[in-house]
This record gives C-alpha cells, structure tokens and sequence, in this order.
C-alpha cells in the first residue's frame, strides 16, 4: 500500500515536471506576453552572446562573418535531420523560458495541418506587422493573410513510410521545405531562415510529427543499437551560455530524456494492410534493398508557366515499377530524384501524373496530384539530390487504370500561397533547373 503510494506520489512529480508544448492558437494572453517577452529579451543581447537571438539563428546557418564556434551547422538532406533539430530546438527552449522571466513558457507549435483555417500564419506574428511587435517580420509572403497551399502540409505520404529515414526524407521535403519556401522570406532560404520567430513553432511542429509518426506503429519506430546515428554528437550553448552537447541516443524519448511532451499528436488512422508484412525480417529485406533507376531525362527546365516533361522507361523497368506498387506501401518508394538543383528561393511546384486537361485547373486533391518539389537547400550541402516519393500516387493511378503503358507525364505547376478571400493571388516567382531528373525505385 505504502509502495503504491509512494509510486503514484512519484510518478504525480515525475509528470509535474515534464513541460508542455502546445498549440500556438490555444495560447493565453499570459502564455503570448511570455513568448513576446522571451524573444525580446534574445534580440536585445549582442550578437557575440552564445544567448541572443542571432547566434543561436546562425547555429542554423549564417552568411555573417566573422564566423562563431557552432555556427552554420543544421542537417539537411542527411539523416541527421529530425535529431539535430530536437537538440537545437531543446536548448533554444531552455534559453528562451529563461530570457521570459517565466518558468512555465514552452515552445508552442504551428500546426498548420489539421483545419484549412490554420493555413494563416498565426495572428500574433503579423499583428501588429510593426517593429513593436517581436514575432513580426516583414517579407514573408503571407503575412497578409494568405494561406498555404494544401500541398504544403500534408504528411499522409511522410506518415505512410515505415522505415524512420525514409520517413525523415520524406517530411523533411514536405511539409518541412514546402512550409519554409511558402512562408518566404526569411524563411525561404537556409542561411536566414531561423532569424523568423515563426522558424521555431514550425520545427516544433515537425519535431511533434516525428512523435506522432511512431506512434502510428505498425513497425515504425527510432533507430535501434548498434547505429552510428545513435553515436552522433553535436554540440549547443545552454541557458547559462555553456556549451553542452547530446547524442542521437539521448534524445529518443522527450518525456523520459528530455522533459517534454506535446498537448496533442496527429490522430492515428485505423490500421493500414502494411502491418501483415512488416516483419522486422522484410523490414531488413527493404534497408539491403538497393536503389533502381527506371526512367530519367535530363536538363529540367521550369519557370513560371505549367510545364509537362516525360519519362519513359524501357520494358523491364515499367514492369518492376508494377511489382515494386504491389509491394506493401511503406515498404518501398518511388521517388523523383532531381540532381545538380538550381533555382529562385521561393519556387514551388506541384506534380502530377498523366494529368488531363488544362494545368491550370489541376487540384492538389485531385487523383492526379502526386507531391511538391520546394528546394530548400543549404548551401554547404547543395550537392544532395532532393527526392520526392511519388509512390502513394502512382498506386492510386495504377488501381484506377490511369498508368498504362511505359511513359509518365510529369505536370509541374508552380503554385504560392492562397489570398485571403476576394483578393488576387500575389504573383509567384517561379524558376527551378536540374540536370538531371530520374525515377527510381527504393
Ligand atoms: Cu534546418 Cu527548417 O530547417
């Protein structure tokens, strides 16, 4: 009796100690001032400070010189992603809570996925959109208002992957680079991105869709020992300015490790057919499985017009393209991959396959729609392919007939942000070449 006391008593302040990042929009007006106060405090210490709000932007990426220990180091493109940003994200709380003068300030989140009215940016980092207010900055192209396309925050084909990199890639290009270039601004680009107040409730976000990701279950879950991902170490400033470093493997679990939960994670839809075949024996079967290219053409070029390309691909390759989509979704992906990328922050396209008609017309929920290209690309790893999974869209044409044959037609239809009601759409600029584009098979 005594010792289920003592546990219940244990356990009551084990959880009172645990903080809680919320949603932004359910944020009192107390919770707001904290957050306001924090990031004013940041901005008002000297960029030399390891604790202002500019050095711990350029830990992200910087062009400032002269350079700073720990500054321009964020993964992108690499599998480093979603464990970098925790830790970063982890101390920039630590660090933010104090310069607040308030204990119980957490990072809240942006959830932009859940209702079409959570697509605005919002309300108090473009109100006021003055320098009084510290959440505001000036340039993001929907500070207007405007909305986010719908293909930006969608995670059903990131969420669909059952492998936890290939899940990292994916949400990482959509919606993690999708919201970056449709907010704009600093946003738009690596070396900026994080001087906008916005930057932090975005990652949260994303840092709580890897936590809703594993618990959809079905086989999904963190990297397991031995994984030299657990061994990576990269290093932080604290709260007191110190520097202070983790690894992969102390961040696995954010209530035990790290003191942190999330009010809410994405709902958790009944239980797919992959779970039949998600053996951790087919699982390995699907890590030794090596790339397969089955079509490619070179030199993309796309601007601000709709633009059809097409793939074809010999014999063989379309007829392991129809073996890799019966495979179990999740364990296998089909993926555009766009090499040697060059193109104008703030380029954004939406694909579809074998579409009809005009491309004007082409919805995002459509059954033609099958992902975004948005480059987000750090400069010191402009060499990395960017890959979209195009696999939840080719399965859903092949079933209702709309693949026949060995050539695709790739649609790509630049697209910006959504005007609020009655107003035109902002005009997009839209500029994106690669040398080469490929299909392939994962
Ligand atoms: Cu390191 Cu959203 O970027």
């Amino acid at each position: 009796m005594l010792t289920l006391l003592t546990l219940a008593i244990l356990t009551a302040l084990g959880n009172a100690c645990v903080s809680v990042r919320k949603n932004v929009n359910t944020f009192s007006p107390t919770e707001l001032q904290a957050l306001r106060d924090g990031v004013a405090a940041m901005k008002a210490r000297p960029v030399t400070d390891p604790t202002s709000w500019r050095y711990q932007a350029n830990i992200h990426g910087t062009s400032d010189t002269p350079a700073q220990p720990l500054w321009s180091q964020c993964e992108h493109g690499t599998q480093f992603f979603l464990s970098w940003h925790r830790m970063y994200l982890y101390y920039f709380e630590r660090i933010l809570r104090k310069a607040s003068g308030n204990r119980k300030l957490s990072l809240p989140y942006w959830n932009y996925s859940d209702a079409p009215a959570n697509r605005v940016l919002p309300l108090p980092f473009r109100n006021p959109g003055d320098p009084s207010n510290p959440l505001f900055v000036p340039g993001r192209f929907i500070n207007d208002g405007s909305s986010l396309p719908a293909s930006a925050v969608d995670y059903g084909t990131a969420f669909s992957q059952l492998d936890v990199f290939d899940f990292s890639f994916s949400l990482e290009g959509t919606p993690h680079a999708a919201v970056h270039v449709q907010v704009g601004g600093l946003m738009g680009s690596v070396p900026t991105a994080a001087n906008d107040p916005i930057f932090w409730l975005h990652h949260a976000n994303i840092d709580r869709l890897w936590e809703g990701w594993l618990g959809w279950g079905e086989g999904r879950h963190n990297p397991e020992e031995p994984h030299p991902w657990l061994d990576q170490t990269y290093t932080f400033y604290d709260e007191n300015a110190q520097q202070v470093s983790l690894t992969g493997r102390q961040i696995l679990n954010t209530r035990r490790q790290l003191r942190y939960r999330y009010d809410s994670l994405p709902p958790r839809p009944s239980p797919s057919p992959t779970r039949a075949t998600s053996a951790p024996e087919t699982r390995r079967a699907v890590q030794e499985r090596r790339e397969q290219r089955i079509a490619e053409n070179t030199r993309l070029s796309l601007g601000q017009a709709p633009t059809t390309v097409t793939l074809r691909m010999e014999a063989d390759p379309a007829a392991n393209l129809r073996e890799a989509l019966e495979r179990a979704e999740g364990l296998t992906s089909v993926q555009l991959v766009f090499e040697g990328v060059d193109y104008e922050p703030g380029s954004y396209y939406e694909i579809f396959i074998n579409l009809p008609g005009d491309p004007a017309e082409a919805r995002s929920d459509g059954p033609h729609f099958a992902g975004v290209i948005a480059p987000f690309v750090d400069p010191k790893h402009a060499g990395h392919a960017l890959r979209v999974n195009v696999r939840p869209a080719l399965a859903r044409l092949q079933a209702q007939g709309l693949i026949g044959g060995t050539d695709l037609a790739l649609t790509f239809v630049p697209r910006g942000p959504v005007p609020p009601q009655g107003q035109p759409p902002r005009p997009v600029t839209a500029r994106m070449q690669a040398e080469r584009l490929s299909l392939v098979i994962r």
